[in-house]
């Protein structure tokens, strides 16, 4: 593992500001390898070195692995020079380099966004051929016909492609609403499904990426750190 200041390290693994950081240095909470170091521009190397802060080891991740619930109106980017963005959503104090959503919603589609470091974990998620599913509440303009529900479990044909099929289920017949999974994420794939069966979608929500659901407790805008067990279940079968 590559050397890292200990201001930054003790920022990311305590969610702590940089300057609250160099405050506990100051203070002689911090120490290496035993030994008190006041120093933030001391480099470490988090998988050799035994950190603590106030006696207590801590724990260093080299990536980190958000779920934001996306509200509508802001853009699956992590800058627009013209556009809030979902890595804009994201507080100060968890903020970290090189941030950026592991899979596009549309700019009014509301849900679950995976903000994160990790390029090699994003790939393993959006690869085709990866298959992690993604659950979304669709609200259409009308009902959908079990013939259209049959046509998508088959697997629907954009641009002269057959996809992947796609599992519809009913949650409330008489609002048009639905869940639907997709196992692949094509361009506006779940509005142009619909728009092609007559049946335009009036509303978009993912609720789910693979095992995990969306926290029911974030608010739209909010976010919040995964666990190691909840992040486990984006990909667990
Ligand atoms: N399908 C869409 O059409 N839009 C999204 O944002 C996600 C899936």
């Amino acid at each position: 593992m590559e050397l890292i200041r200990l201001d930054k390290l003790l920022s990311q693994a305590l969610l702590l500001s940089r300057s609250d950081a160099k405050k506990k240095l100051r203070d002689s909470q911090v120490s290496i390898n035993g030994k008190v170091c006041k120093n933030a521009d001391v480099k470490v190397n988090p998988s050799v070195d035994v950190i603590s802060v106030s006696g207590q080891t801590i724990v260093y991740q080299k990536h980190v692995y958000i779920m934001l619930h996306k509200p509508a109106g802001v853009v699956s980017a992590s800058k627009d020079p013209n556009e809030k963005t979902v890595v804009d959503l994201v507080p100060a104090e968890i903020r970290r380099k090189g941030l950026f959503p592991a899979g596009r919603l549309d700019k009014d589609t509301t849900g679950f966004v995976l903000i994160t470091d990790d390029g090699d974990f994003a790939h393993r998620i959006l690869a085709p051929g990866k298959h992690v599913p993604k659950t979304y509440r669709v609200t259409l303009t009308r009902a959908a016909s079990e013939t259209e529900i049959a046509e998508l479990a088959d697997g629907p044909v954009l641009d002269d492609e057959k996809l992947l099929p796609v599992a519809v289920q009913v949650i409330c017949e008489e609002d048009f609403i639905y869940s639907v999974v997709l196992m692949e994420g094509r361009y506006h794939q779940i509005k142009r499904m619909f728009a092609k069966q007559g049946n335009p979608v009036v509303a978009l929500h993912r609720t789910q990426m693979g095992n995990l659901p969306l926290d029911p407790a974030l608010q739209p805008g909010a976010c919040k750190v995964l666990s190691a067990e909840e992040l486990a279940q984006i990909t667990a079968k």
